[in-house]
Formats: C-alpha cells, structure tokens, sequence
C-alpha cells in the first residue's frame, strides 16, 4: 500500500511519490535491518536501509527529473568538512534535491515509530519544495514556496505562545560528543527551568515539522546538515514560523545549529541560548 500517490510530473508530485514509497518501505523494513554500522561515533548509525532508500528516492527524482542534480546524506562521506563540502558544491545549482532518506536512524534501529523522509529541491540556494513522510503515523507534510505549507492536505499554522514559560520545545544531542555535546547540555540547563517542558523526538525534519504543525514551539540542535534541515525550513516559514542559525542569522543551505519558533519567541529563546554561551559555536568535527 502505498499512501499518497500523486498524479502529474510536477516537481511537487515527484517529490511526494518518492516520500512516500520509500517511507512505506523503510516501515516495512523496521525492525529488519542487516547491516548496523557507525559513522562519526557510536551514536551516528546507519543501515543498509538507509542506503537503499536514498538510491530509492534517486531513482524515483531522477526518472522524471534527469536535469537537475542530488545530494543524499548517504552519498557524502562522514564528519562535518565532507558535508560542508558537499553543501558548498551544490548551493548556487539551479536546481539540487536535498534528501535525507531516513531522518531518525536511531529511532529506527530501536523500533521507537519516529522517523521520516525529507526531500528539499533547491532553486539557486532557495528551497522552493519541502515534503517531509512519516510512515508510522501516517503523516505526509508538504510546502511550496508562497503556497503554504500542509500536512494531510490540511494547512499548517504554527503556534501562538508568546512567552517561554508557556512553550513546548525540542532540542537533539549532537553525535560529536565533544564540546557541541557540552554546549548543548548548557543550553538545556537554562532552558529546561524555563519552558513548560523539553522533547527530543530524535528526528530534526521531524521537529520542524512539528514547529510548522503548531506542536512544538520551538526547537533548536547544534551539528546539523543540509538534509536535516532544507525540507522542514520551508514548511517553518511557510506556516508563519521563524527558522535561522541559533546566532541569529537567517537560514540557509549551510546554517549547521538551527533554531526554528513560532516567531513569537524566537528572540526570547534566542537570547537565553546566547547566555548560555551558544552564541559562537565552534565548528564541528
Ligand atoms: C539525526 C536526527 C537526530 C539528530 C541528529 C541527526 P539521522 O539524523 O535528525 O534527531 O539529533 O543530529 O543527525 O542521522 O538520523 O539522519
Ligand atoms: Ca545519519
Ligand atoms: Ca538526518
Ligand atoms: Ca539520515
């Protein structure tokens, strides 16, 4: 079965066809995988399923997209220079489809239902397509630059606190469990005392998704890369939300430490996380 299938050759329908075959795939695999390998560290895995979907997801863009070019997590090398390089190579392309086969690696190799594939297509370093497929709940989310952002077809708003004390947030722990690992404890020690409460689902597409859904308020990691982030940016601003580098510049294909809100906390938050000394984060390994 396979959820969401779109007719037309639309750039759009390309991109929510390969989510959502390869999601439902990548669901039929849980608990299933062969292969179990580290990357940086002990806590960057990945699988011989994430591998197949990313080649997957190519086959599935490419068919109907020969011309334009793409960047899958799992076609560049581990550590931060090899993805900064990878980035850099392809951020003034006309056209770059951004994919993380399955954001959630962790989550899917434990079985815990939270997980998802992002696609982004980039337009000269602007994402103009973000479509975000999570298998287990059934969850397709879907923006277009200047049309919106949706999920089940249903638009998306993100939500109205204005204050931290009201505010659900997200955050992630980095796999560099050096000082990116002991920066972002110290921001969790000062936000924690002030929010309402703090998740980390283990899927940032996910939490951006969720910042876009109104579910979370907020969310912010250090250490990310392009193909966690490019699909879930446009469906944050596309709903109304705010989404930059938690130093305070906009977002862009290479913004690694991500802050997204609803807008109207994004200063608040901001704040908080400079003084808890993520105001310069140094590069990662
Ligand atoms: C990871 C997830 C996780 C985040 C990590 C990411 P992956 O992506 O988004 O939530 O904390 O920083 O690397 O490896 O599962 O695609
Ligand atoms: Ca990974
Ligand atoms: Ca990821
Ligand atoms: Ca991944």
């Amino acid at each position: 079965k396979v959820p969401y299938v779109v007719s037309g050759k639309s750039k759009v329908a390309v991109a929510i066809n390969a989510a959502s075959k390869t999601g439902e795939w990548i669901k039929s695999k849980l608990g299933d995988y062969k292969q179990l390998n580290t990357k940086v560290s002990s806590q960057d895995l990945v699988t011989e399923v994430d591998k197949g979907a990313e080649q997957m997801i190519r086959k599935l863009i490419l068919t109907y997209c020969p011309d334009d070019e793409f960047l899958g997590e799992e076609s560049v090398g581990a550590g931060a220079a090899a993805s900064a390089q990878a980035i850099n190579a392809v951020k003034d392309s006309e056209y770059v489809w951004i994919v993380d086969p399955i954001d959630g690696t962790t989550n899917f190799v434990h079985g815990f239902p939270y997980y998802c594939v992002s696609i982004a297509l980039a337009h000269k370093g602007e994402v103009i397509i973000g479509v975000i497929y999570d298998p287990s709940h059934d969850e397709l989310f879907v923006a277009e630059k200047g049309k919106g952002a949706y999920v089940h077809g249903n638009l998306m708003k993100v939500s109205q606190e204005a204050t931290l004390g009201e505010s659900l947030v997200a955050t992630g722990f980095p796999a560099d469990r050096g000082e990116s690992l002991r920066l972002n404890m110290s921001g969790l020690n000062a936000i924690v005392p002030k929010v309402r409460s703090i998740r980390n689902g283990g899927s940032a597409a996910l939490h951006l998704a969720y910042v876009a859904a109104g579910r979370l308020s907020a969310y912010w990691e250090i250490g990310l890369n392009a193909w966690d982030l490019a699909a879930g940016s446009l469906l944050v601003t596309e709903s109304g939300g705010r989404i930059g580098d938690i130093s305070g510049e906009d977002y862009h294909l290479a913004v690694r430490n991500v802050l997204a809100t609803n807008g109207h906390i994004h200063q608040e938050l901001m704040t908080e996380l400079h003084e808890a000394g993520l105001q310069d984060i140094p590069a990662q390994k």
